[in-house]
């Protein structure tokens, strides 16, 4: 049987199905936990995955700079895992940060085998940017984390303008 896999933009009304997703990973301690308010206020950085029209699965890209982007939040609802979800919403990821100018994705993670799978790259997590742990600091686990660093190289290319149709276009004057 064929099925549908769309990986779009979030929307506000996607914030209370994003929250149900992450609170198992997050209870877990496979992700850090995000309330409403933080998924309202950095909703631009979160792409759903639906499924034959069903929200089951969610990634986030967080910008550090032009040469860095990190992936996080990523979880697939358990009854849709290893059904190639969780490889489109992280190669969604990768196709806007090059929109965007970025050109390297990196992530800390419990499964480094599913990043390696997808072309990502073990690091040591002192390689990466002091400001980086702004985030961490708030973790429990801060002291003595235990999660992988992987990256990924996006291109060596020219970075492409991004493809993205303008919001707005008008016609000014005669
Ligand atoms: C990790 C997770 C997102 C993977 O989602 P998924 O939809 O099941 O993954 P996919 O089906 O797209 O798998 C893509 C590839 O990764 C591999 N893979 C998936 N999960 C894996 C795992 N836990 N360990 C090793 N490899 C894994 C698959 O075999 C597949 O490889 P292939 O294409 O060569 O066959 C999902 O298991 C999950 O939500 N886990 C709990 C939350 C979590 O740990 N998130 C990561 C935070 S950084």
């Amino acid at each position: 049987m064929r099925h549908h896999i769309v990986i779009r933009a979030a929307k506000a009304s996607d914030v209370p199905r994003i929250g149900e997703l992450l609170a198992p990973a997050a209870a877990a301690k496979l992700i850090l936990p995000r309330s409403d308010d933080e998924l309202f206020q950095h909703l631009q950085e979160f792409l759903l995955a639906e499924y034959d029209g069903n929200a089951v699965g969610v990634v986030a890209m967080h910008i550090y700079g032009t040469n860095l982007g990190e992936v996080r939040s990523l979880v697939v609802d358990p009854q849709y895992r290893a059904h190639g979800v969780g490889r489109l919403l992280v190669e969604a990821c990768e196709r806007w940060a090059k929109g965007l100018g970025i050109v390297r994705l990196f992530a800390l993670t419990y499964v480094p085998e599913f990043f390696q799978a997808l072309g990502y790259v073990r690091v040591s997590k002192e390689s990466l940017p002091h400001k980086i742990w702004t985030v961490c600091v708030h973790c429990a686990k801060f002291a003595e984390c235990d999660e992988v660093a992987v990256q990924k190289q996006l291109s060596d290319a020219p970075v492409l303008p991004m493809t993205m149709p303008p919001i707005i276009e008008a016609i000014e004057g005669d």
